[in-house]
């Protein structure tokens, strides 16, 4: 569905305080325009930028969700946080492809302090093509119940996330050494290896989670669960089987129905 020349979009900035920051008030000092929806956070590292806060944004209706850190090798502190927010925000992004949400609404750039503007020319870039996009949900044709149930689901699993992204997901740190290290990054993130390593960790926790949490409502059959969440009804099995073998759920013989093990 297409956007109407009156939607105004709900849009979130969370930038970090030492650059980014800087930079947005470099352009509010220089008078340059940006939209007036998109209302700024700051942090003092885009690090302090966690997949749950973007996930309770969209959650809460936010269309649009900017996140702004200093360029690479410019973070002010020793542990470079913004390459941990890079992974963060690549992982987030395929994160919603899975639940159905348009990884565009999701943005992260590096602004200096002095870039005032650069950072005019991203909102006056990224607003209007949140815009464009329309509101969330309905534009990706998810209801909103499935909406919250995905969002929710995803959310569920940000504890292991955190994990996996300073583990298996975590890009090689020999791309900090190099003299580009944006553009090697750039080629990690968008290639088949992180891909593979994405749909391997997340995917299967993903939809386990979204299952539990549909369980939580009434008992359902493989059937039904496969409809609700457009699954296929063999890998709807799969996660049973397995979830069953952990004790999550248990299986109704005489109703063709399984239940949550425990409530809660
Ligand atoms: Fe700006 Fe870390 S202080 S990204």
């Amino acid at each position: 569905m297409g956007a109407t020349a009156e939607f105004v979009p709900r849009m979130i900035g969370i930038i970090c305080n030492w650059c980014c920051y800087g930079g947005a008030d470099l352009c509010g000092v220089s008078r340059f325009q940006y939209p007036p929806y998109i209302r700024l956070i700051r942090v003092m590292c885009s690090a302090r930028v966690d997949l749950a806060h973007i996930l309770r944004a969209f959650s809460n209706g936010i269309d649009g969700v900017f996140v702004g850190g200093c360029h690479l090798n410019d973070c002010h502190y020793v542990t470079n946080g913004n390459y941990d927010a890079l992974g963060m925000a690549r992982t987030c992004s395929k994160l919603l492809q899975l639940v159905g949400v348009n990884p565009e609404r999701l943005r992260l750039e590096w602004v200096s302090a002095g870039e005032g503007v650069r950072f005019a020319g991203i909102m006056n870039e990224f607003g209007p093509r949140v815009q464009k996009l329309g509101p969330l949900g309905s534009s990706e044709g998810i209801a909103p119940e499935e909406l919250q149930l995905k969002l929710e689901a995803a959310t569920r699993i940000v504890p292991y996330l955190r994990l996996a992204l300073a583990e298996k997901l975590q890009a090689p740190r020999r791309f900090r050494a190099s003299a580009d290290p944006q553009t090697g990054l750039d080629a990690f993130y968008a290639g088949a290896e992180f891909a593979k390593l994405f749909e391997a960790t997340v995917a299967d926790k993903l939809a386990v989670s979204e299952i539990l949490l549909l369980l939580r409502a009434k008992p359902l059959s493989t059937g039904e669960i496969a409809n609700s969440l457009r699954m296929a009804p063999t890998d709807v099995s799969r996660h049973m089987s397995a979830s069953s073998r952990q004790g999550l759920v248990r299986f109704d013989a005489s109703r063709g129905c399984y239940s949550l093990a425990r409530v809660g």
